[in-house]
């Protein structure tokens, strides 16, 4: 009989290693480390639950025959949106995100809806109580008899209650706050998200139910628990959002059923989470329509959807000795490439002075056609120019300062014509058919700053 292995890991973040150690080397923890025992090893694990190993004989690709995936739709187009175009039956979905942000009131909502379709969805409430949730329902407008609420947080009593109810759709309210009381490790820690994971996965490929679990994140924005978690379900989405604003947005970062980098934008307000249908109006709306300097509009390409957003930078003399950059919404490092650019190939030196960069409305653009806008609102600001107010900008900058072609330029053109911009500068490479709107192109930084750079008032 083969002997049975045990393992130690670090009960924060999930590091494995054969024998204790007093220090995890991959977070730095003292004293985390917790022996258990070794179970099926990850990959067989994986292949088991989804009922792959079972059937095991090679056969032609052209041989396999298609399992067609059933979706159902949650009726919030923002929300089928990012899932690829519906809830996959028999998926896992983790959705992931800041206390506060909504996560409870988009899954209830998204339970109400499903009920209008004749679903039957069983929404278990490890965090909050049934009249809590039912205080909440009200104010969403929720009514359904297909509904079923259960605050539970033991493993094996929500998996009885799922046998008896037979539900289509399970929501876990939270992963973090669920136990199985065949481990004996505190709820939240890494052996119990996993083991739930586990069952909850079981539940999802054996009865094809869709399971949707809630996650929290921890500090620096990461799913709370082991990677494994990540690995294991099909789906991982992220709602993000500034707490102070009303809008959140949904991102897709893995999607084993439509495409990632999908984002669905939503407001919130008293009555629940509703879609922006048209975001450009919520990111430009509060821009003035004069020529201001340090403003630059972009079109960045979110997944496949394009967003006009509009990128302001402050320049002013610094009182410290090394100068602060500091940003909202882009990478820090980035600017820094784009303000060495900008010296290097432009001569414009920023050595002595403050820079500011911020994207208005919140939301971060990590898209590089963003880059020329970035360095086109910290040039006008610096130099008391402006870019014209129906001018967008897209491109992106290398290094020795020439403009890199950019993905998907027809999209971004097609939005910029319906939120009626007149001129676009784009890069030199790409092709645009458009010709309801002035295109100029160029090959480099400096072309760009002659072609849109006007004195103030002008
Ligand atoms: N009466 C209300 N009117 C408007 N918004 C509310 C109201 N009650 C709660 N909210 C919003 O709902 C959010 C809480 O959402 P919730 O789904 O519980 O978040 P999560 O589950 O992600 O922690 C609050 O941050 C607040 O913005
Ligand atoms: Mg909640």
């Amino acid at each position: 009989m083969a002997k049975i292995k045990t393992k130690w890991i670090c009960q924060n973040c999930g590091y494995e290693t054969a024998g204790y150690l007093g220090k995890c080397p991959e977070c730095g923890t003292w004293g985390s480390f917790t022996e258990e025992m070794q179970a099926l090893t990850k990959p067989q694990m994986l292949l088991t639950l989804q009922g792959i190993l079972n059937e095991s004989k090679p056969s032609l690709l052209n041989d396999i025959a298609i399992g067609k995936e059933v979706r159902i739709s949650t009726n919030i187009s923002e929300f089928d949106r990012i899932l690829g175009g519906g809830l996959v039956q028999g998926s896992l979905v983790l959705i992931a995100g800041d206390p506060g942000i909504g996560k409870s009131t988009i899954l209830l909502q998204t339970g109400g809806e499903l009920c209008k379709n004749n679903k039957k969805v069983l929404y278990i409430s490890a965090e909050e109580s049934a009249s809590q949730i039912k205080l909440r329902a009200e104010r969403l407008n929720i009514n359904s008899d297909k509904l079923y609420i259960y605050p539970q947080i033991n493993m094996e009593n929500i998996r009885t209650e799922i046998d008896n109810i037979n539900p289509d759709v399970v929501v876990v309210d939270s992963i973090q706050a669920i136990y199985s009381g065949t481990i004996t490790s505190s709820a939240g820690s890494v052996s119990q998200i996993r083991e739930c994971c586990n069952i909850l996965m079981q539940i999802a490929k054996n009865k094809n139910i869709t399971v949707i679990i809630i996650g929290h994140v921890t500090k620096d924005g990461s799913i709370a628990g082991p990677k494994v978690l990540e690995h294991m379900v099909d789906t991982v989405i992220y709602f993000e959002g500034d707490k102070y604003k009303s809008y959140r947005i949904l991102r897709s970062m893995k999607n084993r059923f439509g495409n990632t980098s999908e984002v669905g934008i939503f407001e919130m307000n008293s009555d629940g989470l509703t879609c922006v249908t048209n975001p450009n109006e919520l990111f430009l709306n509060e821009r003035s329509q004069e020529s201001i300097p340090g403003s630059a509009i972009v079109v960045t390409n979110e997944g496949t959807r394009p967003l006009l957003v509009e990128i302001q930078a402050l320049v002013g003399t610094t009182p410290y000795p090394t100068p602060r950059r500091v940003t909202n919404g882009v990478d820090t490092s980035r600017l820094l490439q784009i303000l060495a650019v900008l010296e290097k190939r432009v001569g414009l030196n920023l050595s002595k002075q403050d820079v500011y960069v911020n994207i208005t409305g919140g939301i971060e653009v990590d898209d590089p056609g963003a880059d020329l806008g970035i360095a086109l609102a910290v040039a006008t600001c610096a130099r008391d120019v402006v870019v014209d107010s129906q001018t967008v900008i897209i491109g992106e900058i290398g290094l020795s300062g020439e403009v890199h072609p950019v993905q998907n330029i027809d999209k971004r053109i097609n939005e910029a014509v319906l939120s009626g911009f007149k001129k676009a500068i784009v890069p030199y490479s790409n092709k645009v058919t458009n010709d309801k709107i002035e295109i100029i192109k160029v090959k480099r930084l400096i072309d760009a700053i002659s072609a849109c750079i006007y004195p103030v008032g002008k």
